[in-house]
């Protein structure tokens, strides 16, 4: 029994996840610090900021940018995080490969899983939302697809059911009936999906050319947008700032957290970076930090444009304009939107694949996962699974359930990737010249004393959040105070680093902004990938000496 408990836990050395990779065949390393910023914005500038901003300034009204601040200070420790880690295991695989050399293999593997809805039912999300720009665009031009090939069979349905007057009833009523189904499927979502499973198919260097130079067009565009878009502002309209209280503006934690989601992928470029320990983080704190400030001033801009209660619409930048009569705008953005969606599946899509290849390279998947292309140099069977993993759940999924789904996975990943640079032994080597390094600062006092004196002052205001305003218990939140005071504990006894614990515990704040539901799904997506490990990985594990 011991034995089995062991073996769970079973850790990978660094030397042995960089020295199977030099051996493996490799990837063309062809990407510089330039290319990977630019694959940061290509990951993070897409559906969040183009359809998931929108309910989520509905909810909070203009103080929705705390929100945005909140999460930008989130992520921004995970990166440092994600970065420390890049620097001392400069291999693919992200937080997988990190959680493997620090909590063992158990949390290596749910971290993998955990990603999947990152990357793959991520994609999903932005799929749909490609999708419904996409058609505003060809419309702009005068084409109109039947509107059963554009939306998704269960938001149809359920239209119909709540007899809403909408596109989407429309679908179920005017859709052909095949073998007793109706048959409504989102077609554009669907045939995205194959291109750039084609492009990822056939090369790092072509896909790479292709996202640099939709990072440039969508930069440009979104900036025209802010400009324009300035001039419409009515600070009239910022008024009241934080109309439904800051659970309002926490409502929208899942879309505002979504749309900062990317910069994390840049990390599983690992192998194809000239020079990953100086440019894996860099490239994540740029890009993170240019995204941030573009958000911001695009929620300002959008809620000082038109009253929030507007914006809870699927296209609210296309929205806003539209409103505002200026047609031209409309064409506009609608392009800039196909173009940063098509980039973020881009590169998502090239991250799923690196990351299985290297579970397999560890044995917890099958060998063809991890094989590479003779002739493109990609992997190419993980390539084409994510294009299906990606793609078949289009024909029955909908956009809100990817959208908390991928929200929850992760940050759940977040908070194992700052919890497990906690864990590594403190990095006391002196700081190479262009290489990271961590700045550390003693949490010991620091971390206790804001735990104290935050406590006083939440509960001194009443504003602890624990009761729910139906009276229920609010669990995630009380588990996040308890979280909390352990990790302070723990930073004084420990002499924890500080970055990483304000990581994890601004990560474990945002989880608490997911609902009930959110959790049990997640919690059962964790118990399938625990059985589908016990089944495969746990025997076929490269570390199993057993
Ligand atoms: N941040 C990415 C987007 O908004 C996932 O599409």
């Amino acid at each position: 029994m011991g034995f089995i408990f062991n073996n769970l836990f079973r850790r990978k050395s660094v030397s042995a996840i960089t020295d199977a990779e030099s051996h493996s065949g490799g990837l063309h390393r062809v990407l510089s610090v330039r290319d990977l910023t630019f694959f940061g914005i290509a990951a993070i500038i897409g559906a969040g900021s183009f359809s998931s901003i929108g309910s989520a300034c509905y909810s909070g009204g203009p103080a929705v940018i705390f929100l945005f601040m909140i999460c930008a200070v989130a992520c921004g420790f995970t990166a440092m995080c994600y970065a420390d880690f890049a620097t001392r295991v400069p291999a693919s695989g992200s937080a997988y490969t990190y959680a493997y050399v620090s909590f063992g293999e158990l949390a290596a593997w749910i971290i993998g899983w955990a990603l999947l809805m990152e990357y793959s039912i991520g994609n999903i999300y932005v799929a749909f939302s490609w999708s419904g720009y996409f058609v505003n665009l060809i419309e702009s031009f005068g084409l109109h697809m039947p509107v059963w090939l554009t939306n998704n069979y269960s938001d149809s349905h359920q239209a119909f059911i709540d007899g809403t007057a909408s596109k989407l009833s429309e679908a179920w009523n005017t859709a052909p009936v095949i073998a007793g189904v109706r048959f409504i499927i989102d077609l554009p979502a669907v045939m995205i999906n194959i291109l750039v499973t084609w492009l990822v198919y056939v090369g790092t260097k072509e896909s790479r050319n292709a996202s640099n130079v939709m990072v440039i067009i969508k930069l440009a565009i979104i900036l025209l947008v802010i400009i324009v878009g300035a001039t419409y502002v009515d600070i009239d309209n910022w008024t009241p700032f934080m109309p439904n209280q800051f659970s309002g503006v926490m409502a929208g934690v899942s879309g505002v957290f979504f749309a900062y989601i990317g910069f994390d992928a840049v990390s599983t470029l690992a192998e194809e970076s000239k020079n990953p320990q100086r440019d894996l983080p860099r490239g994540m704190i740029y890009s993170l930090i240019i995204c941030t400030i573009v958000f911001i001033i695009l929620a300002l801009v959008l809620t000082g444009m038109v009253s929030y209660t507007a914006l809870n619409v699927s296209d609210p930048l296309a929205e806003v304009f539209a409103m505002k009569g200026i047609k031209w705008m409309l064409f506009i953005v609608s392009i800039a939107a196909v173009v940063a969606m098509t980039s973020v599946i881009l590169v998502f899509q090239m991250g799923q694949p690196r990351i299985w290849m290297a579970m397999s390279r560890d044995g917890l998947l099958p060998k063809k996962f991890a094989e590479i292309h003779p002739k493109y140099k990609t992997p190419a069977f993980s390539t084409l699974i994510t294009g299906l993993v990606v793609g078949i759940p289009i024909f029955f999924t909908t956009p809100k359930f990817v959208l908390d789904f991928t929200s929850i996975g992760t940050l759940f990943a977040f908070v194992l990737v700052c919890g497990g640079v906690l864990i590594l032994p403190r990095n006391m080597d002196a700081k190479e010249k262009g290489k990271f390094k961590m700045p550390y600062i003693n949490a010991k006092l620091i971390v206790p004393a804001i735990t104290i004196i935050s406590f006083i002052i939440i509960f001194y205001n009443q504003a602890s959040m624990i009761v729910n305003e139906d009276g229920s218990y609010n669990i995630p939140m009380m588990v996040f105070y308890l979280v909390w005071i352990i990790i302070a504990i723990f930073s004084f006894i420990k002499n924890y680093s500080l970055i990483p614990v304000l990581g994890l515990l601004s990560c474990c704040y945002l989880l608490t902004g997911m609902g009930w539901t959110n959790w049990m799904m997640f919690g059962v997506w964790l118990i399938i990938g625990l059985v589908v490990y016990l089944l495969y990985g746990y025997k076929k594990s490269k570390l199993n000496v057993g």
